[in-house]
């Protein structure tokens, strides 16, 4: 999909297309949200980490989570390659994780590591997990759902578990300086 040059329509009746676009990134910006890194595989060799924020649950029954990722980044190709991915709870203490995790990663497979942060295959999916979380969960995708510039990966939860002490606070955005999307 080619990216559009300018504010991205619809716009509300008599609003200057470029003061709206600012006003609804900084709505849109100001909305409360977790803030996680997503392991990823294409069911073989390959591995891969990325920080996400646009993360939610999106039905109790059937257990489905969803997560949204660019349609270039990496994660996506191994996501639909492998159709599997993990979600993990970083804690609040460990913000500085997530700002390793925003750019291609360096993968060691004989240590394990992503970046230099240790991780291990999620037991039911193969996704990796990194072993510094408080908890996570693993998801086999069930419907990828195409939206533009990203695809909502729906997965079912097929794998949940706490590494760290469960009180341990976790990591939402507005424990950051960071922004995305808007
Ligand atoms: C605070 C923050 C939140 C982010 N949230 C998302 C997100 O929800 N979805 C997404 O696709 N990319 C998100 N990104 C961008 C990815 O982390 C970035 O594109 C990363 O390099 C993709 O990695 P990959 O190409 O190795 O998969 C976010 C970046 C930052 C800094």
């Amino acid at each position: 999909m080619p990216v559009r040059e300018g504010p991205v329509p619809p716009f509300p009746p008599g609003t200057d297309p470029e003061s709206y676009d600012r006003l609804r990134r900084r709505v849109l910006w100001k909305m409360p949200s977790g803030l996680y890194v997503v392991g990823s595989t294409d069911g073989a060799q390959r591995r891969n980490a990325m920080t996400l924020n646009w993360a939610t649950q999106v039905a109790t029954d059937p257990k489905w989570l969803g997560i949204a990722v660019e349609r270039s980044a990496h994660t996506h190709e191994l996501i639909e390659a492998g159709g599997v991915f993990s979600l993990c709870l970083v804690a609040r203490d460990d913000r500085a994780i997530v700002r390793r995790f925003t750019k291609p990663v360096d993968v060691d497979l004989g240590a394990r590591t992503l970046n230099g942060f240790a991780y291990f295959d999620g037991p039911v999916t193969g996704a990796p997990v990194l072993a510094q979380s408080v908890g996570y969960l693993e998801c086999e995708v069930r419907r990828p759902v195409e939206v533009g510039t990203h695809t909502l990966f729906l997965g079912e939860i097929v794998n949940a578990a706490f590494l760290a002490d469960e009180d341990t606070p976790v990591l939402r955005m507005e424990d950051t300086r960071m922004s995305y999307g808007g």
